[in-house]
Protein backbone atom coordinates (compact mmCIF):
# COMPACT_ATOMS: atom_id res chain seq x y z
CA UNK A 1 0.00 0.00 0.00
CA UNK A 2 1.51 3.08 -0.75
CA UNK A 3 0.31 7.31 0.38
CA UNK A 4 0.92 10.78 -1.37
CA UNK A 5 2.78 13.19 0.26
CA UNK A 6 2.31 16.63 -1.44
CA UNK A 7 4.74 19.01 -0.36
CA UNK A 8 4.15 23.52 0.09
CA UNK A 9 4.89 25.70 -1.13
CA UNK A 10 7.04 23.44 -4.13
CA UNK A 11 3.41 21.37 -4.74
CA UNK A 12 5.87 18.57 -5.26
CA UNK A 13 4.52 15.12 -4.95
CA UNK A 14 5.77 11.99 -3.50
CA UNK A 15 4.55 8.24 -3.07
CA UNK A 16 5.47 6.50 0.38
CA UNK A 17 5.53 3.24 0.97
CA UNK A 18 3.01 2.70 4.46
CA UNK A 19 4.64 3.26 7.92
CA UNK A 20 7.61 4.65 5.95
CA UNK A 21 8.84 7.84 7.89
CA UNK A 22 8.33 11.10 6.10
CA UNK A 23 12.31 11.63 6.51
CA UNK A 24 13.05 8.40 5.16
CA UNK A 25 10.15 8.87 1.81
CA UNK A 26 11.72 12.25 0.87
CA UNK A 27 15.18 10.90 1.33
CA UNK A 28 13.98 8.69 -1.19
CA UNK A 29 12.98 11.24 -3.57
CA UNK A 30 16.28 12.99 -3.08
CA UNK A 31 14.63 15.73 -0.26
CA UNK A 32 16.95 15.70 2.68
CA UNK A 33 15.36 17.48 5.80
CA UNK A 34 17.39 19.52 7.52
CA UNK A 35 18.79 17.69 10.66
CA UNK A 36 21.36 17.49 13.51
CA UNK A 37 21.05 14.16 14.68
CA UNK A 38 20.81 12.00 11.12
CA UNK A 39 17.70 10.58 11.66
CA UNK A 40 17.90 9.67 15.58
CA UNK A 41 15.18 11.78 16.47
CA UNK A 42 16.90 13.78 18.92
CA UNK A 43 17.77 17.18 17.49
CA UNK A 44 14.04 18.19 16.73
CA UNK A 45 15.13 20.45 13.65
CA UNK A 46 12.94 18.31 10.76
CA UNK A 47 9.59 19.32 12.60
CA UNK A 48 7.04 20.17 10.40
CA UNK A 49 3.57 21.00 10.27
CA UNK A 50 1.85 18.50 8.59
CA UNK A 51 -2.35 17.93 6.85
CA UNK A 52 -3.55 14.72 7.79
CA UNK A 53 -7.34 13.90 7.49
CA UNK A 54 -8.07 17.88 7.31
CA UNK A 55 -5.91 18.36 10.79
CA UNK A 56 -2.98 20.50 11.26
CA UNK A 57 -0.16 19.00 13.48
CA UNK A 58 3.62 19.45 13.85
CA UNK A 59 5.25 16.05 13.64
CA UNK A 60 9.30 14.80 13.58
CA UNK A 61 9.50 13.72 9.84
CA UNK A 62 11.90 11.57 11.25
CA UNK A 63 9.57 9.44 13.75
CA UNK A 64 6.60 10.51 11.80
CA UNK A 65 5.30 7.00 10.31
CA UNK A 66 2.75 7.39 6.67
CA UNK A 67 -0.50 6.11 6.88
CA UNK A 68 -2.02 8.18 4.72
CA UNK A 69 -2.20 10.89 2.32
CA UNK A 70 -0.66 13.77 3.83
CA UNK A 71 0.54 17.37 2.99
CA UNK A 72 3.66 18.34 4.29
CA UNK A 73 4.35 22.21 4.92
CA UNK A 74 7.88 23.22 4.41
CA UNK A 75 10.97 24.63 3.32
CA UNK A 76 13.32 23.36 5.10
CA UNK A 77 15.54 20.50 3.21
CA UNK A 78 19.41 21.05 2.60
CA UNK A 79 19.69 23.27 0.00
CA UNK A 80 22.59 21.73 -2.28
CA UNK A 81 22.36 24.48 -4.57
CA UNK A 82 26.26 25.84 -5.48
CA UNK A 83 27.47 29.33 -5.26
CA UNK A 84 29.67 30.83 -7.72
CA UNK A 85 31.75 33.79 -7.37
CA UNK A 86 33.63 35.03 -10.61
CA UNK A 87 36.95 36.59 -9.46
CA UNK A 88 40.49 37.55 -11.04
CA UNK A 89 42.74 37.39 -7.79
CA UNK A 90 46.65 37.39 -8.97
CA UNK A 91 48.29 35.02 -6.58
CA UNK A 92 51.87 36.11 -4.70
CA UNK A 93 54.21 34.25 -6.81
CA UNK A 94 57.89 34.03 -7.94
CA UNK A 95 59.32 31.50 -10.44
CA UNK A 96 61.70 29.96 -8.24
CA UNK A 97 59.58 29.60 -5.32
CA UNK A 98 56.49 27.84 -6.44
CA UNK A 99 55.46 24.37 -5.74
CA UNK A 100 53.55 23.69 -8.60
CA UNK A 101 55.27 23.87 -12.36
CA UNK A 102 54.49 22.49 -15.99
CA UNK A 103 57.69 20.95 -17.11
CA UNK A 104 58.35 20.33 -20.82
CA UNK A 105 59.29 16.95 -21.83
CA UNK A 106 60.94 16.07 -25.28
CA UNK A 107 60.80 12.48 -27.03
CA UNK A 108 63.55 11.34 -29.25
CA UNK A 109 62.12 8.07 -29.13
CA UNK A 110 58.67 6.69 -28.18
CA UNK A 111 59.03 3.86 -25.51
CA UNK A 112 57.02 3.57 -21.46
CA UNK A 113 60.47 2.89 -20.09
CA UNK A 114 62.18 5.65 -21.72
CA UNK A 115 59.61 7.84 -20.53
CA UNK A 116 59.85 6.83 -16.83
CA UNK A 117 63.72 7.51 -17.18
CA UNK A 118 63.64 10.78 -18.88
CA UNK A 119 60.98 11.56 -16.52
CA UNK A 120 63.51 10.96 -13.50
CA UNK A 121 66.63 12.52 -14.76
CA UNK A 122 64.61 15.77 -16.03
CA UNK A 123 62.73 16.16 -12.18
CA UNK A 124 65.93 15.45 -10.33
CA UNK A 125 64.06 14.95 -7.10
CA UNK A 126 61.95 11.53 -8.01
CA UNK A 127 63.39 8.56 -6.98
CA UNK A 128 60.51 6.28 -7.57
CA UNK A 129 57.43 7.98 -9.47
CA UNK A 130 54.20 6.84 -7.97
CA UNK A 131 52.54 4.14 -9.32
CA UNK A 132 49.46 5.22 -10.03
CA UNK A 133 51.26 7.61 -12.35
CA UNK A 134 52.74 5.68 -14.27
CA UNK A 135 49.95 3.92 -14.85
CA UNK A 136 47.86 6.86 -15.87
CA UNK A 137 50.94 7.49 -18.46
CA UNK A 138 50.63 4.30 -19.59
CA UNK A 139 47.30 4.77 -20.78
CA UNK A 140 48.31 7.53 -23.27
CA UNK A 141 49.55 8.00 -26.25
CA UNK A 142 53.33 9.03 -25.50
CA UNK A 143 53.83 10.94 -28.32
CA UNK A 144 51.13 13.36 -27.52
CA UNK A 145 52.49 14.29 -23.65
CA UNK A 146 53.46 17.28 -24.08
CA UNK A 147 54.59 18.12 -20.22
CA UNK A 148 54.28 17.16 -16.85
CA UNK A 149 52.32 19.17 -13.99
CA UNK A 150 54.56 18.74 -10.99
CA UNK A 151 53.29 19.25 -7.38
CA UNK A 152 56.72 19.64 -5.13
CA UNK A 153 58.49 18.15 -7.73
CA UNK A 154 56.75 15.16 -7.63
CA UNK A 155 55.03 14.44 -10.96
CA UNK A 156 51.36 14.18 -10.59
CA UNK A 157 50.18 14.49 -14.03
CA UNK A 158 51.35 14.01 -17.71
CA UNK A 159 49.81 16.77 -19.96
CA UNK A 160 48.71 16.60 -23.41
CA UNK A 161 46.96 20.36 -23.94
CA UNK A 162 48.64 23.04 -21.72
CA UNK A 163 45.40 25.35 -22.71
CA UNK A 164 43.73 26.47 -20.06
CA UNK A 165 45.55 24.32 -17.02
CA UNK A 166 43.77 24.42 -13.83
CA UNK A 167 44.22 23.47 -10.47
CA UNK A 168 41.43 23.25 -7.61
CA UNK A 169 41.99 23.89 -4.78
CA UNK A 170 39.33 23.35 -1.49
CA UNK A 171 38.21 23.45 2.09
CA UNK A 172 36.68 20.47 3.39
CA UNK A 173 34.44 21.66 6.17
CA UNK A 174 32.33 19.49 7.79
CA UNK A 175 28.79 21.57 6.49
CA UNK A 176 29.94 23.62 4.14
CA UNK A 177 33.22 22.56 0.90
CA UNK A 178 34.62 25.92 -0.51
CA UNK A 179 36.46 25.27 -3.58
CA UNK A 180 38.47 28.20 -5.77
CA UNK A 181 39.84 27.26 -10.02
CA UNK A 182 42.74 28.38 -10.38
CA UNK A 183 44.37 29.51 -13.64
CA UNK A 184 47.57 27.53 -13.92
CA UNK A 185 49.65 30.02 -16.65
CA UNK A 186 48.50 33.40 -15.20
CA UNK A 187 48.85 32.17 -11.14
CA UNK A 188 45.53 33.74 -10.93
CA UNK A 189 41.94 32.89 -8.46
CA UNK A 190 39.06 33.24 -10.88
CA UNK A 191 36.44 31.59 -9.80
CA UNK A 192 35.34 30.50 -5.84
CA UNK A 193 32.25 28.34 -4.66
CA UNK A 194 30.35 26.72 -2.12
CA UNK A 195 28.10 23.88 -1.73
CA UNK A 196 26.74 22.13 1.06
CA UNK A 197 28.49 19.17 2.59
CA UNK A 198 26.47 16.47 1.36
CA UNK A 199 27.40 14.37 4.19
CA UNK A 200 25.13 16.58 5.92
CA UNK A 201 22.46 13.90 5.57
CA UNK A 202 24.48 11.99 8.27
CA UNK A 203 24.37 14.93 11.23
CA UNK A 204 26.28 17.78 11.09
CA UNK A 205 28.67 17.52 14.07
CA UNK A 206 31.91 15.27 14.02
CA UNK A 207 30.64 12.88 16.27
CA UNK A 208 27.41 12.05 14.17
CA UNK A 209 30.03 11.86 10.91
CA UNK A 210 32.36 9.50 12.74
CA UNK A 211 29.86 7.16 13.80
CA UNK A 212 28.12 6.96 10.78
CA UNK A 213 31.41 6.34 9.17
CA UNK A 214 31.14 2.80 11.07
CA UNK A 215 28.53 2.10 8.26
CA UNK A 216 28.91 4.29 5.52
CA UNK A 217 32.64 5.06 5.29
CA UNK A 218 32.39 4.39 1.13
CA UNK A 219 29.12 6.26 0.84
CA UNK A 220 30.78 9.47 2.27
CA UNK A 221 33.97 9.51 0.58
CA UNK A 222 31.43 9.37 -2.72
CA UNK A 223 29.24 12.29 -1.21
CA UNK A 224 32.16 14.48 -0.79
CA UNK A 225 33.91 13.67 -3.83
CA UNK A 226 30.74 14.17 -6.22
CA UNK A 227 29.45 17.78 -4.83
CA UNK A 228 32.73 18.89 -5.08
CA UNK A 229 33.86 17.58 -8.58
CA UNK A 230 30.63 18.82 -9.95
CA UNK A 231 31.52 22.26 -8.69
CA UNK A 232 34.57 22.25 -10.12
CA UNK A 233 32.78 21.16 -13.20
CA UNK A 234 30.73 24.31 -12.85
CA UNK A 235 33.23 26.86 -12.23
CA UNK A 236 35.12 25.46 -15.05
CA UNK A 237 32.42 25.81 -17.54
CA UNK A 238 32.07 29.54 -16.22
CA UNK A 239 35.39 30.77 -16.35
CA UNK A 240 36.26 28.56 -19.97
CA UNK A 241 39.57 26.63 -17.87
CA UNK A 242 39.80 23.59 -18.21
CA UNK A 243 38.51 20.47 -15.21
CA UNK A 244 41.55 20.48 -13.08
CA UNK A 245 44.61 18.57 -13.39
CA UNK A 246 45.24 18.31 -9.77
CA UNK A 247 43.14 19.17 -6.45
CA UNK A 248 44.84 20.43 -3.29
CA UNK A 249 42.87 20.65 0.17
CA UNK A 250 42.59 21.27 3.42
CA UNK A 251 39.99 19.95 6.13
CA UNK A 252 39.62 18.80 9.68
CA UNK A 253 40.97 15.37 10.18
CA UNK A 254 38.02 13.66 10.15
CA UNK A 255 36.66 15.06 6.68
CA UNK A 256 39.93 14.28 5.45
CA UNK A 257 40.23 10.80 6.95
CA UNK A 258 36.39 9.86 5.69
CA UNK A 259 37.98 11.53 2.08
CA UNK A 260 40.51 8.99 1.91
CA UNK A 261 38.31 6.22 3.17
CA UNK A 262 40.60 5.35 5.95
CA UNK A 263 38.01 5.17 8.96
CA UNK A 264 38.32 7.84 11.65
CA UNK A 265 37.34 5.97 14.62
CA UNK A 266 40.26 6.13 16.49
CA UNK A 267 39.84 9.73 16.87
CA UNK A 268 36.59 9.29 18.88
CA UNK A 269 38.64 6.87 21.02
CA UNK A 270 40.60 8.27 24.27
CA UNK A 271 43.29 9.33 23.48
CA UNK A 272 41.91 10.24 19.73
CA UNK A 273 44.68 9.15 17.77
CA UNK A 274 44.04 10.00 14.31
CA UNK A 275 45.31 7.26 11.59
CA UNK A 276 47.21 9.33 9.48
CA UNK A 277 48.57 12.76 9.39
CA UNK A 278 50.02 13.27 5.95
CA UNK A 279 48.07 11.18 3.44
CA UNK A 280 50.55 9.97 0.21
CA UNK A 281 49.48 11.53 -4.00
CA UNK A 282 46.44 10.27 -4.32
CA UNK A 283 45.07 9.90 -7.93
CA UNK A 284 41.03 9.06 -8.33
CA UNK A 285 39.58 9.64 -11.75
CA UNK A 286 42.62 10.79 -13.44
CA UNK A 287 42.79 13.73 -10.85
CA UNK A 288 45.67 14.14 -8.49
CA UNK A 289 44.70 14.81 -5.22
CA UNK A 290 47.14 16.01 -2.00
CA UNK A 291 45.92 16.98 1.16
CA UNK A 292 47.89 19.33 4.09
CA UNK A 293 48.78 17.11 6.87
CA UNK A 294 47.03 17.60 10.45
CA UNK A 295 48.20 17.97 14.10
CA UNK A 296 46.22 16.06 15.93
CA UNK A 297 42.57 14.09 15.99
CA UNK A 298 40.39 17.35 16.35
CA UNK A 299 43.16 19.82 14.81
CA UNK A 300 43.20 19.31 11.06
CA UNK A 301 45.10 20.46 8.04
CA UNK A 302 42.66 23.33 7.88
CA UNK A 303 44.03 24.58 10.90
CA UNK A 304 47.44 24.48 9.91
CA UNK A 305 47.13 25.92 5.88
CA UNK A 306 45.60 29.03 7.83
CA UNK A 307 48.80 28.97 10.67
CA UNK A 308 51.07 29.39 7.39
CA UNK A 309 48.79 31.67 6.00
CA UNK A 310 48.76 33.91 8.93
CA UNK A 311 52.69 33.41 8.90
CA UNK A 312 53.04 31.64 12.35
CA UNK A 313 56.80 31.83 13.37
CA UNK A 314 57.43 34.24 10.96
CA UNK A 315 58.65 37.37 13.24
CA UNK A 316 58.96 38.13 17.27
CA UNK A 317 55.44 38.47 17.54
CA UNK A 318 52.77 36.52 20.07
CA UNK A 319 49.48 35.57 17.35
CA UNK A 320 46.62 33.81 18.18
CA UNK A 321 44.24 31.80 15.02
CA UNK A 322 40.93 31.33 16.17
CA UNK A 323 38.78 29.28 13.61
CA UNK A 324 35.21 29.21 13.94
CA UNK A 325 33.94 26.17 13.11
CA UNK A 326 32.25 23.42 13.43
CA UNK A 327 34.38 22.68 16.20
CA UNK A 328 36.35 25.62 16.93
CA UNK A 329 40.23 25.03 17.12
CA UNK A 330 42.81 27.47 18.35
CA UNK A 331 46.20 28.12 17.47
CA UNK A 332 48.70 30.16 19.07
CA UNK A 333 52.54 30.77 17.89
CA UNK A 334 55.62 33.01 19.06
CA UNK A 335 58.75 33.66 16.85
CA UNK A 336 59.97 29.78 16.43
CA UNK A 337 57.08 27.63 18.35
CA UNK A 338 53.52 26.89 18.09
CA UNK A 339 50.95 25.24 19.95
CA UNK A 340 47.05 24.62 19.41
CA UNK A 341 44.00 23.30 21.02
CA UNK A 342 40.23 22.32 19.86
CA UNK A 343 37.87 23.82 21.72
CA UNK A 344 35.02 21.37 21.59
CA UNK A 345 32.35 24.24 21.02
CA UNK A 346 30.00 21.55 19.41
CA UNK A 347 28.73 22.49 15.95
CA UNK A 348 26.72 26.05 16.78
CA UNK A 349 29.09 27.81 15.10
CA UNK A 350 27.69 26.36 11.64
CA UNK A 351 24.15 27.01 13.05
CA UNK A 352 23.98 23.21 14.72
CA UNK A 353 21.93 22.37 17.83
CA UNK A 354 20.16 25.34 16.98
CA UNK A 355 16.61 24.42 16.28
CA UNK A 356 16.65 26.97 13.66
CA UNK A 357 20.17 26.56 13.13
CA UNK A 358 21.40 26.37 9.50
CA UNK A 359 24.78 26.70 7.31
CA UNK A 360 25.42 30.22 5.46
CA UNK A 361 23.02 28.90 2.64
CA UNK A 362 20.21 30.14 0.99
CA UNK A 363 17.43 30.93 3.23
CA UNK A 364 19.84 31.82 6.16
CA UNK A 365 19.40 34.80 7.72
CA UNK A 366 23.14 36.16 8.45
CA UNK A 367 22.71 39.70 9.79
CA UNK A 368 19.69 40.81 12.51
CA UNK A 369 19.16 44.49 13.07
CA UNK A 370 17.55 45.14 16.34
CA UNK A 371 16.42 49.14 16.88
CA UNK A 372 15.56 49.66 21.11
CA UNK A 373 11.95 49.92 20.12
CA UNK A 374 11.85 46.44 18.90
CA UNK A 375 11.77 46.04 15.51
CA UNK A 376 13.08 43.06 14.38
CA UNK A 377 14.78 43.09 10.53
CA UNK A 378 17.08 41.34 8.72
CA UNK A 379 19.38 40.20 5.92
CA UNK A 380 19.69 36.65 4.45
CA UNK A 381 22.29 34.94 2.19
CA UNK A 382 19.68 34.74 -0.53
CA UNK A 383 15.94 33.88 -0.82
CA UNK A 384 13.35 33.53 2.09
CA UNK A 385 14.13 32.74 5.59
CA UNK A 386 14.64 29.50 7.00
CA UNK A 387 16.79 29.67 9.00
CA UNK A 388 19.49 31.42 10.94
CA UNK A 389 23.01 30.93 9.87
CA UNK A 390 25.72 31.53 12.72
CA UNK A 391 26.92 35.00 11.64
CA UNK A 392 22.96 35.78 12.15
CA UNK A 393 22.65 34.61 15.61
CA UNK A 394 25.99 36.42 16.71
CA UNK A 395 24.40 39.61 15.59
CA UNK A 396 20.34 38.62 16.83
CA UNK A 397 22.14 37.96 20.34
CA UNK A 398 24.74 40.83 20.83
CA UNK A 399 21.36 42.72 19.18
CA UNK A 400 18.73 41.75 21.98
CA UNK A 401 21.34 42.05 24.57
CA UNK A 402 22.11 45.20 23.39
CA UNK A 403 18.58 46.16 23.28
CA UNK A 404 17.48 44.94 26.68
CA UNK A 405 15.53 41.98 25.36
CA UNK A 406 17.78 39.77 26.92
CA UNK A 407 19.98 39.14 30.09
CA UNK A 408 23.18 38.38 31.02
CA UNK A 409 22.27 34.55 31.32
CA UNK A 410 20.39 34.76 27.75
CA UNK A 411 16.82 35.08 29.10
CA UNK A 412 14.31 37.17 27.90
CA UNK A 413 13.21 40.34 29.79
CA UNK A 414 9.67 41.27 29.90
CA UNK A 415 10.30 43.95 27.42
CA UNK A 416 11.51 41.29 25.00
CA UNK A 417 8.47 41.82 21.94
CA UNK A 418 7.58 38.59 20.10
CA UNK A 419 7.94 35.99 23.23
CA UNK A 420 5.37 33.09 24.07
CA UNK A 421 6.12 30.32 26.02
CA UNK A 422 6.38 26.93 24.31
CA UNK A 423 6.50 23.84 26.67
CA UNK A 424 8.96 25.18 29.02
CA UNK A 425 10.87 27.28 26.97
CA UNK A 426 10.30 30.92 25.94
CA UNK A 427 10.46 31.35 22.04
CA UNK A 428 10.89 34.61 20.51
CA UNK A 429 9.25 34.59 17.14
CA UNK A 430 11.42 36.57 14.32
CA UNK A 431 9.75 35.30 10.79
CA UNK A 432 6.49 33.54 10.38
CA UNK A 433 5.32 32.83 7.24
CA UNK A 434 2.33 29.49 5.82
CA UNK A 435 5.75 26.97 5.84
CA UNK A 436 6.39 27.54 9.63
CA UNK A 437 8.58 30.48 11.35
CA UNK A 438 12.05 31.22 12.00
CA UNK A 439 12.27 31.91 16.15
CA UNK A 440 14.88 31.25 18.83
CA UNK A 441 14.44 30.05 22.18
CA UNK A 442 16.36 30.10 25.40
CA UNK A 443 17.51 26.99 24.96
CA UNK A 444 18.85 27.70 21.85
CA UNK A 445 20.93 31.02 23.13
CA UNK A 446 21.86 28.91 25.94
CA UNK A 447 23.41 26.26 23.52
CA UNK A 448 25.27 29.38 21.98
CA UNK A 449 26.47 30.89 25.20
CA UNK A 450 28.06 27.59 25.64
CA UNK A 451 30.01 27.05 23.07
CA UNK A 452 31.56 30.65 22.78
CA UNK A 453 32.50 30.39 26.52
CA UNK A 454 34.10 27.09 25.22
CA UNK A 455 35.90 29.36 22.38
CA UNK A 456 36.84 31.73 25.51
CA UNK A 457 37.84 29.55 27.86
CA UNK A 458 40.06 27.22 25.31
CA UNK A 459 41.75 30.67 24.07
CA UNK A 460 42.52 31.81 27.58
CA UNK A 461 43.65 28.20 28.47
CA UNK A 462 46.30 27.97 25.96
CA UNK A 463 47.36 31.39 26.73
CA UNK A 464 47.49 30.46 30.00
CA UNK A 465 49.55 26.87 29.05
CA UNK A 466 52.53 28.99 28.35
CA UNK A 467 52.11 31.66 30.90
CA UNK A 468 50.25 34.49 28.72
CA UNK A 469 47.16 36.36 28.98
CA UNK A 470 44.69 37.89 26.41
CA UNK A 471 46.83 41.57 26.60
CA UNK A 472 49.98 39.59 25.49
CA UNK A 473 48.94 38.91 21.85
CA UNK A 474 50.23 41.31 19.43
CA UNK A 475 47.61 40.04 16.68
CA UNK A 476 44.52 37.99 16.74
CA UNK A 477 43.07 36.22 13.38
CA UNK A 478 39.41 35.49 12.85
CA UNK A 479 38.82 32.94 10.59
CA UNK A 480 35.55 30.96 9.37
CA UNK A 481 32.21 31.80 7.71
CA UNK A 482 31.52 33.79 11.05
CA UNK A 483 34.06 36.08 10.26
CA UNK A 484 32.55 37.36 6.90
CA UNK A 485 29.46 38.41 8.40
CA UNK A 486 29.95 39.31 12.00
CA UNK A 487 31.26 42.83 13.71
CA UNK A 488 34.10 42.62 16.16
CA UNK A 489 31.56 44.77 18.56
CA UNK A 490 29.15 41.57 18.27
CA UNK A 491 32.33 39.55 19.43
CA UNK A 492 32.66 41.96 22.18
CA UNK A 493 29.40 42.42 23.36
CA UNK A 494 28.80 38.45 23.89
CA UNK A 495 31.69 37.84 25.27
CA UNK A 496 33.59 35.02 22.77
CA UNK A 497 36.32 37.73 22.63
CA UNK A 498 37.57 40.75 25.12
CA UNK A 499 37.79 44.16 23.67
CA UNK A 500 40.98 44.73 23.18
CA UNK A 501 42.91 47.52 21.24
CA UNK A 502 40.82 46.99 17.88
CA UNK A 503 43.47 47.22 15.45
CA UNK A 504 44.92 43.68 16.76
CA UNK A 505 41.83 42.06 15.41
CA UNK A 506 42.02 40.54 11.77
CA UNK A 507 38.78 38.56 10.20
CA UNK A 508 40.56 36.98 7.44
CA UNK A 509 37.39 34.42 6.41
CA UNK A 510 38.45 30.98 5.04
CA UNK A 511 42.10 30.91 6.08
CA UNK A 512 42.04 27.38 5.47
CA UNK A 513 40.90 28.39 1.39
CA UNK A 514 43.40 31.09 1.56
CA UNK A 515 46.33 28.99 2.97
CA UNK A 516 45.87 26.42 0.07
CA UNK A 517 45.80 28.95 -2.49
CA UNK A 518 49.01 30.46 -1.53
CA UNK A 519 50.76 27.43 -0.69
CA UNK A 520 50.52 26.33 -4.15
CA UNK A 521 52.86 29.22 -5.35
CA UNK A 522 55.26 29.08 -2.46
CA UNK A 523 57.12 26.57 -2.07
CA UNK A 524 58.52 27.90 1.75
CA UNK A 525 54.85 28.63 2.69
CA UNK A 526 54.20 24.94 1.89
CA UNK A 527 57.19 23.38 3.70
CA UNK A 528 55.85 26.58 6.55
CA UNK A 529 52.83 24.12 6.73
CA UNK A 530 54.59 20.65 6.75
CA UNK A 531 56.84 22.03 9.53
CA UNK A 532 54.00 23.84 11.37
CA UNK A 533 52.24 19.94 11.35
CA UNK A 534 55.48 18.75 12.88
CA UNK A 535 56.08 20.28 15.44
CA UNK A 536 53.22 21.62 17.18
CA UNK A 537 52.47 21.09 20.59
CA UNK A 538 48.48 19.97 20.85
CA UNK A 539 47.43 21.10 24.73
CA UNK A 540 44.62 18.67 25.34
CA UNK A 541 42.13 21.12 26.96
CA UNK A 542 40.33 18.07 28.90
CA UNK A 543 43.42 17.63 31.11
CA UNK A 544 43.79 21.01 31.84
CA UNK A 545 42.06 21.65 35.31
CA UNK A 546 41.48 25.26 35.41
CA UNK A 547 39.66 24.84 31.79
CA UNK A 548 36.04 24.39 33.36
CA UNK A 549 36.38 26.25 35.95
CA UNK A 550 37.34 29.35 32.98
CA UNK A 551 34.51 28.21 30.51
CA UNK A 552 31.59 28.49 33.76
CA UNK A 553 33.03 31.88 34.63
CA UNK A 554 32.70 32.80 30.68
CA UNK A 555 28.67 31.91 30.67
CA UNK A 556 27.38 34.91 30.56
CA UNK A 557 26.72 37.83 28.00
CA UNK A 558 29.63 40.45 29.53
CA UNK A 559 29.55 44.47 27.51
CA UNK A 560 26.85 46.01 27.81
CA UNK A 561 28.86 49.42 28.16
CA UNK A 562 29.52 50.53 24.87
CA UNK A 563 32.45 53.09 25.70
CA UNK A 564 34.27 50.19 25.76
CA UNK A 565 33.97 49.81 22.27
CA UNK A 566 34.97 52.89 21.27
CA UNK A 567 38.58 52.85 22.36
FE1 LIG B 1 14.55 14.31 13.28
FE2 LIG B 1 16.97 15.01 14.27
S1 LIG B 1 15.05 14.90 15.29
S2 LIG B 1 16.45 14.48 12.26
Amino acid sequence: MSFSVLFHPSEQTIISYAGETLYGAAKRNGLFFQNACGGLGTCGKCMVKIKEAGVIKEVLACKYKILADIEVFSQSFFDYSERIYLTDEILPCSCEDSLLAVKDISFSEYSFSNFVSRLESSISSIKDPDLDFIRSVAELPLESIKAVLTFGDYPCLPIQDKTGLSVGVMDLGTTAIKCSLIDLSEKRVKARGTVLNAQCVFGSDITARIEASKSYLTEMSELVWNVSLSLFRNMADKTDLAFPSLLFFAGNTVMTHIFYKVSPISIRKIPSVAPASLFPMYRRDKLSVFSVPSIAGYVGGDIVSGMAFCNFCGGESLTMLIDLGTNGEIALGGSDWSAVCSASAGPAFEGGGIKCGMGAFKGAIDKFFISPAGKIEFSTVSGDPSGICAGGLVSLISGLFAAGFVDKKGRFTDSAPFVSKVGVASRMTLFSSSQGEVFIDEEDISCFIRAKAAIYAGAESLLASFGFSWSDLDAIYIAGNIAEHVSIEDFWRIGLLPPLDKTKFKMIGNSSLLGCENMLFSRRLFNKALELAKTSFYVDLSSDPNFMERWTAALFLPHTDENLFKR
